[in-house]
């Protein structure tokens, strides 16, 4: 992952630890609605991908195990890593995309709702995403991939020659020979492998994405209603589609690109067709970019814009993000595929200890306050969720009495202990194992390994029932919180 050049390293720390009434009487354990749905507390596992679903894209035992146990730590909402809405295979990622994955579905649902007595939330993220190639190799690429035109034949003098006779002088052309000749998309997918991009119209099955995309939504989000989520976030963030059509690099001219006002169309489509599906007892909201952090990119201004239109369109709640494009992803390496979170921008979405001045805490506070803001001044009220960098009761509760979010994520420090908010709920914060940024846990997300944190999972690997990775090196579920304490304490319903 790229690093700031500064390299100064921060250590995260517990903050004020309140004792048990001070935290009961926090903001942060306070109910919350958004919509029809009330959180009992504002505490938000935000989505996560661990891989841990198989090559048919089901929930398998691993699923429902690492979903209930961060339903232990009993958080006001988690959201489902994010799950493709297309039936198509797509490796070891969730899909949503088929009726035939209700029923899998469902035994997550369930567990969830036991695991945590009830008192957690349930959402599921949706994601549409566009298909991209691994690096190949030059030789691949020249004689099977590239589709040679009469201006790269001229561009190269290979004009006459047969197709064979033109792969193979291209192919000896080398690198300096092929960055004069190819046009800057064919040398862009030559370096990292070929990526389909929101503004390839040419292509029927882009072009169709507006009339295709609702329906997929929508028909996602009435299965995940069906097995019984408490409501949808639709991935509108980070590398993906709904992300590409917001972004200030969509320049599609057919009415879904260019102005902001044409950016934003085919998001608010799909959320009335979600709407309409589900109905308006159902939960609906998005998450986007606060920033996109990239050259060309959406600005505040826009995101702020985005997050007014969502409200006003009816959404019950908005999460922010930030970053995490391939626009400036680093090259990956032949036969890899390129990943969205190792630029600046991926740096801006899970930055980790070593940072810059500004340090890997709270980055996307004060932008996330700005479109909170812009949604107040217009005289709404749809709760926003804010992530990035949070680990500790201080912190979160600090953003919420600014007024900067209503309800605050944690991946990573979740990741690092399930039961931080409920440890800290129970005044024993000071038991709280805090997440130290070095993304451990990232770098297996990257090469799609089972996704554990470096706290725990080379812990009491001799419990019984404990479950290992792949590799057999791993326990795949943090360690139980062993404390009667835990158990008395616990919140009733
Ligand atoms: C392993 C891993 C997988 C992630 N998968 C998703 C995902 O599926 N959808 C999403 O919107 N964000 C995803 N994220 C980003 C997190 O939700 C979160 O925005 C980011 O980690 C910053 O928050 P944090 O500092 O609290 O970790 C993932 C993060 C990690 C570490
Ligand atoms: S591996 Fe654990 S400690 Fe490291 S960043 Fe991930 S959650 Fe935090």
């Amino acid at each position: 992952m790229w690093k700031p050049p500064e390299r100064i390293k921060f250590f995260p720390s517990h903050g004020l630890i309140p004792d048990r009434a001070q935290a009961q009487a926090a903001r942060l354990f306070s109910p919350i609605q958004l919509g029809p749905l009330e959180l009992r507390h504002r505490t938000w596992v935000p989505a996560m991908v661990p891989w841990r679903s198989n090559e048919d894209g089901e929930v398998t035992e691993e699923v429902i195990e690492w979903y209930a146990r961060f339903a232990q730590g009993q958080p006001g909402a988690i959201v489902i890593e994010a799950t493709g809405i297309r039936d198509v295979p797509s490796g070891p990622l969730l899909r949503i995309g088929d009726d035939r994955y209700i029923e899998g579905l469902r035994r997550l649902t369930r567990a969830v709702q036991q695991a945590s007595g009830g008192h957690t939330r349930l959402l599921i993220q949706l994601i549409d995403f566009l298909r991209i190639r691994r690096r190949p190799e030059p030789e691949v690429f020249f004689q099977r991939h590239l589709h040679l035109t009469d201006a790269l034949l001229e561009r190269a003098g290979l004009t006459g020659r047969t197709p064979d006779e033109a792969r193979q002088a291209l192919l000896e052309l080398g690198p300096k020979g092929w960055q004069t000749v190819l046009d800057p998309r064919d040398w862009q997918s030559l370096q990292y492998g070929a990526r389909e991009h929101v503004n390839d119209v040419h292509l029927p099955h882009i072009a169709q994405l507006p009339q295709e995309l609702p329906g997929l939504f929508a028909q996602a989000a009435q299965r995940a209603q069906a097995a019984g989520f408490d409501g949808v976030e639709l991935h509108y963030a980070h590398a993906y589609t709904m992300a590409s059509f917001l972004s200030a690099t969509n320049q599609r001219a057919d009415g879904y690109g260019g102005s902001r006002e044409q950016r934003v169309r085919l998001p608010l489509e799909v959320y009335a067709a979600v709407r309409n599906a589900v109905g308006s007892g159902y939960a609906v909201g998005c998450r986007f970019l606060a920033e996109e952090c990239i050259e060309g990119g959406s600005t505040l201004a826009d995101s702020s814009w985005y997050g007014l239109q969502f409200a006003r369109a009816g959404m019950d709640f908005l999460s922010t993000s930030r970053g995490g494009k391939f626009d400036d992803a680093k090259q990956p390496g032949i036969g890899q595929a390129a990943y969205p979170y190792t630029g600046r921008s991926g740096y801006e979405c899970m930055p980790q200890y070593l940072s810059d001045a500004q340090g890997p805490f709270g980055r996307n506070r004060k932008a996330t306050a700005a479109i909170r803001h812009a949604i107040g001044q217009a005289g709404l009220s749809t709760p926003v969720v804010g992530t990035g960098g949070v680990h500790n009761f201080e912190m979160a509760e600090a953003m919420l009495a600014a007024g900067e979010c209503d309800v605050v994520g944690t991946a990573r420090q979740s990741l690092a202990d399930p039961d931080w908010a409920l440890k800290t709920w129970l005044g024993r914060g000071q038991e709280v194992r805090l997440c130290e940024y070095t993304n451990y846990c990232e770098g297996l997300d990257q090469k799609h390994k089972q996704v554990t944190c470096q706290l725990w999972d080379r812990e009491a690997l001799d419990e019984p029932g404990v479950r290992m990775s792949h590799d057999g090196k791993r326990r795949l579920v943090a360690p139980l919180w062993q404390t009667a304490g835990a158990k008395s304490g616990a919140p009733s319903a």
